[in-house]
């Protein structure tokens, strides 16, 4: 008796699981929004039919305003090359926000940005192999563009100040010397007071270098536990090491840093700065177009402005596996939205469905960048050629990935952009 009571309530507690399973999978599938529909029109109109990455202007100039507003006049802005890494998308950006001051991070991109847009002042955004920044001179034709005093080169260690001072020495030019510091993130750069009086030391006796800043990049701080005080505790124990190197090394110096180049900040947390801190500019490129990775709370009045585009190649009522069709049914009980397939053109791009929504991948079917697989219900109305969008997780990186940018203003896909090319 007791023994068939247990199987019972086994039975009825696996049913009720399963249908719990299946209420928790509910139909989550639908059409594009009206700002999706007229987007694809617009894609439509200018032709296109391939993988493509889609920046709205007008959102992006609208993120572009809310960053200036934040800054205030407070902080001067530097943007973030690699996360934007496309000339006239930088240019955009420069002007919108009045500013000439570019973060670099790859020797090529450094060679063009010096060349094209000579007017700006460049500092690196990580430390380059001395043999990169030789490269860099070897390369750089226009005298336009004056190293001397446009270019910072970022330096975690003393080891790589000694082989930059040999290398201007050699050149018997002038290269000027911003400290990378570890305000807390733990990758690499100055850690403590000794290491700072070595590397302020080597520069001070070298005549080819001169110290030109800090940069301490923070962000970290916002994935500080709860239980450790939150992003509030670590971003004021960021502030407190980025203020204690300023005063040890003006105390070292016997002069006042004021003027120089007191870089911090990123997308992340560029919005906690607040005109108290002693940072003297702070760099941002991806909260203009606002990726996946960058839907946070510091960043909620900002809007995603990128999309990937890509057509629908096949679209089939039913999301057969290979080896277990027969479980397609079953599968699609469950979860109504894996009931449909759609092949993409491409795919396989860090990025997340978007529009239209309830599109998933499978987890069992196997990622491609031929044509991947999308899943969605009965309630998803993708044909062949119509368009499916895509957020990208990041932009650096992924923007290079589909040749020019397609740029959509007012309806329309108004300009092509160029991305960066690697040589
Ligand atoms: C040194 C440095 N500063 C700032 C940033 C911020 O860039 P973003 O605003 O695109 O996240 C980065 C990003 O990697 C960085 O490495």
């Amino acid at each position: 008796m007791r023994r068939r009571q247990l199987l019972l309530a086994a039975a009825v507690g696996g049913a009720g699981m399963l249908w719990g399973l299946r209420a928790k999978n509910s139909d989550n599938g639908g059409v594009h929004s009206a700002y999706f529909q007229t987007l694809s029109t617009a894609l439509d109109n200018a032709g296109l039919a391939r993988p493509t990455l889609i920046i709205d202007k007008q959102k992006l100039l609208a993120n572009a305003n809310i960053l200036h507003q934040h800054l205030a006049g407070r902080y001067d802005y530097r943007v973030v090359a690699k996360s934007l890494p496309s000339l006239p998308l930088l240019e955009t950006v420069m002007s919108h926000t009045d500013t000439q001051r570019l973060m670099v991070f790859h020797q090529p991109f450094l060679n063009l940005i010096t060349n094209e847009l000579p007017n700006t002042d460049v500092l690196l955004g990580k430390p380059m192999p001395v043999a990169a920044a030789a490269r860099f001179y070897q390369q750089h034709k226009t005298t336009q563009f004056d190293a001397r005093h446009q270019l910072q080169w970022l330096v975690d260690a003393p080891a790589r100040l000694i082989q930059y001072a040999d290398l201007a020495r050699q050149r018997r030019e002038l290269m000027l010397i911003n400290l990378e510091l570890d305000v807390g993130l733990h990758r690499g750069g100055i850690k403590d007071e000794e290491q700072l009086a070595v590397a302020l030391d080597i520069i001070e006796r070298e005549p080819f270098l001169q110290f030109s800043g800090f940069m301490g990049y923070d962000p970290h701080v916002s994935k500080n536990p709860r239980l450790l005080g939150g992003p509030e505790a670590a971003f004021s124990s960021v502030q407190k090491v980025y203020q204690n190197f300023v005063t040890t090394a003006e105390r070292q110096l016997q002069r006042s840093l004021s003027g120089l180049t007191l870089n911090a900040a990123g997308s992340p947390t560029y919005q906690r700065y607040t005109g108290a801190q002693v940072a003297t500019e702070l760099s941002a490129g991806s909260a203009l177009v606002k990726p996946t990775d960058f839907d946070l709370d510091t960043l909620a009045d900002h809007e995603p402005a990128t999309f990937i585009a890509t057509p629908v190649l096949k679209s089939l009522p039913v999301a057969e596996v290979p080896g277990i069709e027969k479980l397609a049914s079953l599968q699609s009980w469950f979860n109504p939205n894996s009931r449909q397939a759609f092949f993409i053109y491409g795919g396989y791009w860090k990025a997340k469905p978007e529009s239209p929504p309830g599109l998933s991948l499978h987890p069992l079917y196997g990622r491609s960048a031929n044509q991947e697989m999308l899943n969605g219900s009965s309630s998803v109305k993708l044909q062949p050629d119509d368009w499916v969008f895509m957020r990208p997780t990041q932009s650096e990186g992924v923007f290079l990935q589909f040749g020019d940018i397609a740029v959509y203003e007012d309806g329309a896909i108004v300009d092509s952009w160029p991305v960066f090319a690697q040589s």
